[in-house]
């Protein structure tokens, strides 16, 4: 019993519980549901008179629970949300803005019907019933008509976009009584007439957007009180006349656009109140003069600023290349002029797009465009090469830069700068053809050269070659695994990279950043001389090292220069060559190679310097340090010559090759042609003439340059320098080159001691005995320059004979006659003799002293036709020999000598 009505009791609990929750639901169900049946009814007129699908409002539920877009409070709608609906079938035959229900809601707040298809004007009873209204959207509804001017009654609005729509007449100036208004969004309709200043009074608008519509007639000064804007656009429009000083007062402005109007006039000085601006436009308009110089005095949160398409002129402010946090500069199409700076870059920069194309910019390019990340630079007068930071899409087209495409034409450019009282670096080419510039200048003139014998020689030559060439790559594709990674690679083939050089025994791996550090990013300051196989600079490592770097453009410059000295180090090291201290291959068209630093730099400098100071000569290198530079160089090339194997031929041996260490100790550098001598010396004609186009492209001579000779020759030529003063004149062109060795080359003879004081350098101060050293050198220069090259002696012997120069003066003089029986056991001086004596023959004998009777007895010959580089060139083969036995020799023979031969033979 007890348990069944302890059961009862629970039951009546659970029952009462249930009721209470019920009861209590019901309350709750209350609250939310619409109470008001004039609402309901409201509701329903408005979902048939807009079409909305039963859908989104479905009947016989409760609106504010179950409708979408409606919300009520205390039983009323507050709240109707048709954005984006769709009308049903029906609705979408002939939409209208048929909204008078919306009257019957005492309470709404917000209608917002953006997207919603609405044509027909706004109501003017919008403003009389809709009083409670704050926010009113209707924005791309198609609205057409003036904006009621009734709508200023709606004192509560704080938001009003009535944008993208056909809103036609004038904005009514009572939309300045709306003192609630934050957000105020007029763009893209067709309004015209001006401004209302009335909306100077909009004290809380945080967003004004009147974009895009026809509007006349000048920026309300009044707008300028707004000190709660934050967003002001007035672009695309007819907005005349200036910008108002007033606009500087709004310091909540974060985006300022006025672009695309009328505007003209100065900017106004004091847009610096504008403290947190973000994003500034004033393009295309009619803006002029000069930007004031405190046009941003705290540009700390500026990002984009937009300056195009106006009639600015003068200079840019300095600080808009500072700003921190810059996203986009753009001052296109405008007159603004000067030069970049050289500023410092801000750490803290971050990455911007740049675009001041069609100014008047000029002078160099500096580290300020470091920070951007795409920088158009067309359509200024920029001059100079264009620095390794610049991003490959830069766009640099219209200037009046080194080495780019579409620049300007020359005279565009020198008038330009002649204007500003400039000069123009003339894109980095010589200004007068007087004066060559040695490297160059000089592949220049030989590709003019190799050009025309090319043209010349016509289409049958390039047919031959062609087959050949076709020939040729048959026979090596089949043997051409053999040699790699072991033998030297052969002049003018390409080293693969990777597999024959070892680029662990280079020296350090330095990065491309550590590079840019030590030269100042490659900056025109360290720039020594635009060399042939790649620009030099100096520069200085983390440690404080000082050293040479080597920028090779691999666009300009074949790669096989920097492999076969990549190679060449791999396989040398002496201490007459320069040290290779690394490299940096990172970069896919530039490779850098870093050479230990020579403090006087190379002989032809270290001696031109001085020469050309006429009134100090003294200065001039002492005999003493030239003759230990010639036998430095002298080392060095014995050492390639006859102690690698196979011999390297470094062909390239001039002054400026010539490396200088602190005390004057021979280095030689400019190995990027340096190649391994083929066959013993003698070249094939095939290979000779497959070689022959792709040296031309490197500026080096013709094939018998990979001769060991044709270094010799070259060398001659630098001793003949030393001895003369006159090093450059190796520099210069092959005529010039060739008359002065006419003229020059007569004054020396192993009789005549006293003669070459003739040719000697005037501001060398040698005695009676230093005299026969600087004879002896001229004697060894002359007999280096004989145009035969299998008469030209031996670089090891022409090491002796500047190791001892006496020797080479005294012993043959006295007995030149022993010398010459003794030349068989094969004694340098007998040697360099021999070649001496033979150069005058024409038989192309090596030195067999019975053969040379036969045709000396001639006094001195002139050269007729080639120059000696092109004798030189001709020598390693045959096939000019006919035409040369009937042109003079360019190298004198001494008839005394012969003389004496034939005494002795007798
Ligand atoms: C709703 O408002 C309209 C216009 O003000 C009025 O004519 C109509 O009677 C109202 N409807 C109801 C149910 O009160
Ligand atoms: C405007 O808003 C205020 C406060 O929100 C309110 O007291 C006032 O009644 C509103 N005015 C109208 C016309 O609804
Ligand atoms: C609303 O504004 C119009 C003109 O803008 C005015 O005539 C009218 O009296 C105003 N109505 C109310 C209720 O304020
Ligand atoms: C402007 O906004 C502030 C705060 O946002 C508000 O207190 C003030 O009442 C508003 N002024 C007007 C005229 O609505
Ligand atoms: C607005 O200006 C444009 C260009 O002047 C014109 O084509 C267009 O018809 C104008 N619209 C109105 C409504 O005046
Ligand atoms: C720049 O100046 C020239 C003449 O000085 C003028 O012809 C040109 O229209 C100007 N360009 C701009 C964009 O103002
Ligand atoms: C870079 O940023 C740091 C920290 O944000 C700041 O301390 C430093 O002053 C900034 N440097 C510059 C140059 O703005
Ligand atoms: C050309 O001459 C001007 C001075 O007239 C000089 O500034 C400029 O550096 C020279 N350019 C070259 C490549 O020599």
């Amino acid at each position: 019993m007890v348990d069944q009505r302890s059961i009862g009791v629970a039951f009546l609990y659970l029952l009462l519980l249930l009721l209470f929750e019920s009861t209590f639901e019901q309350q709750v169900q209350q609250q939310q549901q619409l109470s008001s049946g004039i609402e309901l009814t409201a509701l329903f007129e408005l979902r048939s008179s807009l079409g909305l699908r039963s859908k989104d409002w479905p009947r016989k539920v409760d609106p504010c629970s179950s409708w979408n877009g409606i919300r009520c409070e205390n039983g009323s709608v507050i709240w109707i949300n048709i954005s984006g609906f769709r009308r049903t079938r029906l609705g979408k035959q002939d939409p209208q803005f048929a909204v008078d229900s919306l009257a019957n809601f005492t309470r709404l707040v917000s209608f917002n019907a953006s997207r919603f298809l609405l044509p027909g004007s706004i109501p003017d009873w919008f403003g009389q019933r809709l009083l409670t209204l704050q926010v009113l959207d209707l924005r791309s509804c198609s609205v057409t008509g003036v904006i009621p001017s009734s709508l200023g009654n709606l004192t509560n609005l704080t938001s009003l976009y009535l944008s993208d729509n056909r809103l036609t007449g004038q904005i009514s100036s009572t939309l300045g009584q709306l003192l609630s208004l934050s957000v105020l969004h007029l763009s893209k309709n067709l309004l015209t007439g001006s401004i209302p200043s009335s909306f100077g009074s909009l004290m809380n608008l945080t967003s004004l957007d009147i974009s895009s519509n026809n509007l006349t007639g000048l920026i309300p000064p009044a707008i300028g009180a707004l000190s709660k804007l934050q967003s002001l656009n007035l672009s695309n429009n007819s907005l005349t006349s200036a910008i108002p000083a007033q606009l500087g007062d709004l310091d909540s402005l974060i985006d300022l656009d006025l672009s695309s109007n009328d505007l003209s006039g100065l900017v106004p000085q004091d847009l610096g109140g504008l403290r947190n601006l973000q994003r500034i436009d004033f393009g295309k308009n009619g803006l002029s003069g000069s930007l004031p110089v405190n046009f941003f005095p705290s540009p700390s949160q500026l990002q984009v600023i937009v300056l195009r398409n106006n009639s600015f002129v003068g200079d840019l402010p300095e600080v808009l290349w500072s700003i921190p946090r810059l996203k986009l500069l753009d001052i296109s199409r405008n007159n603004f002029t000067g030069t970049l700076p050289n500023s410092a870059l801000n750490d803290n920069a971050t990455a911007a797009e740049l675009d001041i194309s069609q100014n008047k910019f000029y002078g160099g390019l500096t580290t300020v465009l470091r920070r951007f990340s795409s920088t158009d630079l067309s359509g200024n007068y920029f001059e100079g090469r264009v620095p390794d930071y610049m991003h490959d899409n830069a766009s640099l087209s219209s200037n009046c830069l080194q080495i780019v495409p579409n620049q300007r034409t020359l005279a565009e450019c020198v008038s330009f700068y002649a204007e500003r009282g400039l000069s123009f670096d003339n894109f980095g080419r010589p200004n007068s053809t007087e004066r060559p510039v040695p490297e160059s200048g000089k592949s220049n003139r030989r590709i003019i050269i190799l050009a025309a014998v090319l043209g010349g020689a016509g289409l049958i030559v390039l047919l031959i070659l062609l087959l050949l060439l076709v020939l040729c790559f048959r026979r090596r594709s089949s043997t051409n695994h053999r040699g790699i990674g072991v033998e030297p690679v052969p002049a003018g083939e390409t080293p693969s990279p990777g597999v024959a050089i070892n680029l662990s025994s280079l020296g350090d791996l330095f990065t491309y950043q550590q590079l840019l550090q030590a030269t100042g990013d490659f900056s025109d300051a360290n720039l020594i001389k635009h060399g042939h196989s790649g620009d030099l600079f100096r520069g200085i490592l983390e440690g404080g090292s000082p050293v040479v770097i080597k920028r090779i453009d691999l666009q300009s410059i074949k790669k096989e220069a920097y492999l076969l000295e990549l190679d060449f180090f791999s396989k040398v090291s002496h201490t007459r060559v320069v040290p290779l201290l690394g490299h940096c291959l990172e970069k896919e068209n530039e490779k850098f190679l870093v050479y230990k630093y020579m403090p006087n730099g190379d002989l032809s400098s270290s001696l031109y310097r001085k020469n050309s100071l006429e009134d100090d000569s003294l200065q001039s290198l002492d005999w003493i340090t030239r003759l230990k530079i010639a036998i430095g160089a002298a080392e060095g090339l014995s050492y390639l010559h006859h102690e690698c194997m196979p011999p390297f031929v470094h062909r390239d041996v001039q002054a400026s090759s010539i490396l200088l260490d602190d005390k004057f100790e021979v280095r030689l550098g400019s190995l990027s042609e340096v190649c391994a001598q083929e066959g013993d010396g003698h070249q094939n004609r095939i290979t000779r003439l497959l070689r022959f186009p792709q040296s031309s492209e490197q500026g080096s001579s013709g094939s018998s340059t990979a001769l060991c000779a044709y270094d010799v020759y070259c060398f001659g030529k630098v001793l003949l320098g030393l001895v003369t003063g006159k090093l450059d004149i190796s520099a210069s062109s092959d005529t010039q080159m060739k008359e002065w060795l006419e003229r020059t080359l007569p004054y020396i003879s192993i009789y005549d001691k006293e003669l070459v004081t003739k040719i000697l350098d005037p501001s060398l101060l040698v005695d009676e005995d230093l005299l026969e050293e600087v004879w002896a050198m001229a004697i060894v220069a002359r007999s280096c320059l004989n145009p035969k090259p299998s008469r030209r002696p031996l670089m090891r012997y022409i090491l002796k004979a500047l190791e001892n120069p006496l020797r080479v003066v005294r012993e043959d003089n006295s007995s030149s006659a022993r010398l010459r029986t003794t030349s068989s056991r094969g004694s340098w001086n007998a040697a360099l003799f021999g070649s001496w004596r033979q150069s005058s023959s024409d038989v192309a004998v090596i030195p067999a002293a019975s053969t040379t009777k036969a045709e000396g007895g001639s006094s001195f010959k002139q050269s007729g036709t080639t120059g000696s580089q092109g004798s030189a060139q001709n020598g390693g083969g045959d096939h000019s020999s006919s035409r040369r036995r009937h042109s003079k020799e360019i190298f004198p023979e001494p008839s005394e000598a012969q003389d004496i031969e034939r005494q002795d033979r007798d």
